[in-house]
């Protein structure tokens, strides 16, 4: 683990293995540790890099809103400053994903392929920007447990809930390690991200789209249409696996990434 200058932040990163360069962008409001499984899992065909992003882990914390294009910056930047030269395969969850299109429409030089897991291309409703405001001023009032308290109930597939307890547990455990004021800015962030669909068509490298079976919040129907939008994309359903599937199921999750790297 290492704290790496990335422009105006400093993001904590995990660097493992050695290959083509595999850059994983965590979910909200998690950090790197919920890419485990394929840290473990991945690092014998792939140079994996694993960072928190800004606000989050051990990374530095801005106030204020960290938009989608901020984060992409930072992850540019913490590319060149790790002096990763050749193009990345780009592996974004849910918030994750949101950024990866961001790094896609902004950095599309440095990118190879791109792997969106449990995400979507549209903005929010107006009522559900509403909503991530008001969970902001909860969160800076009340500390992380609001937020783990709304969203902990939707991550996982009910059999993950059954039969692997200890995630959603430790999956708890980081959202209330996380500093309230970067919970508030990834929400703002969140909140005033753009439509991407209308530049689906020009994201033209291959893609690879991952969700789970039982993702209610980036559902497996919506993610089909956004892999029938962009121009050269595959789409994976996870068994099992809810809004976490790297972290639910990593072996089905990695059997698919080893596939799509091979190509
Ligand atoms: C995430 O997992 O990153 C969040 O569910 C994203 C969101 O709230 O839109």
């Amino acid at each position: 683990m290492a704290l790496v200058q990335a422009g105006e932040v400093r993001l904590n990163v995990v660097e493992r293995g050695s290959g083509a360069p595999l850059l994983l962008v965590h979910g909200y409001p998690l950090d790197h540790s919920m890419w485990h499984g394929q840290l473990d899992g991945l690092t014998d065909i792939l140079h994996v890099f694993a960072p928190d992003l800004r606000g989050f882990g051990k990374s530095d914390v801005k106030p204020g809103t960290a938009s989608m294009e901020q984060m992409a910056d930072d992850l540019a930047r913490l590319l060149e400053a790790l002096k990763v030269t050749r193009p990345v395969i780009l592996c974004g969850l849910s918030m994750g994903g949101y950024v990866a299109w961001q790094f896609a429409l902004r950095h599309r030089p440095r990118l190879a392929k791109l792997i969106l897991c449990d995400t979507r291309a549209i903005a929010d409703t107006p009522e559900a920007a509403a909503g991530r405001r008001k969970t902001a001023e909860q969160v800076r009032a009340e500390g992380p447990s609001a937020a783990a308290d709304a969203l902990l109930p939707k991550l996982f597939a009910p059999q993950t809930y059954q039969q692997q307890p200890q995630i959603v547990e430790a999956t708890r455990q980081v959202i209330l390690r996380t500093h309230p004021a970067g919970i508030g800015a990834a929400l703002l962030g969140m909140a005033e991200r753009p439509d991407v669909t209308s530049h689906l068509a020009q994201i033209d490298v291959p893609a690879l789209l991952i969700c789970g079976q039982h993702d209610s919040i980036s559902p497996p129907d919506e993610m089909r249409q956004i892999a029938a939008k962009l121009p050269n994309a595959r789409f994976a359903e996870v068994a099992s696996a809810g809004h976490m599937a790297p972290l639910e199921q990593p072996q089905a999750v990695n059997a698919a990434i080893r596939e799509f790297v091979a190509d």
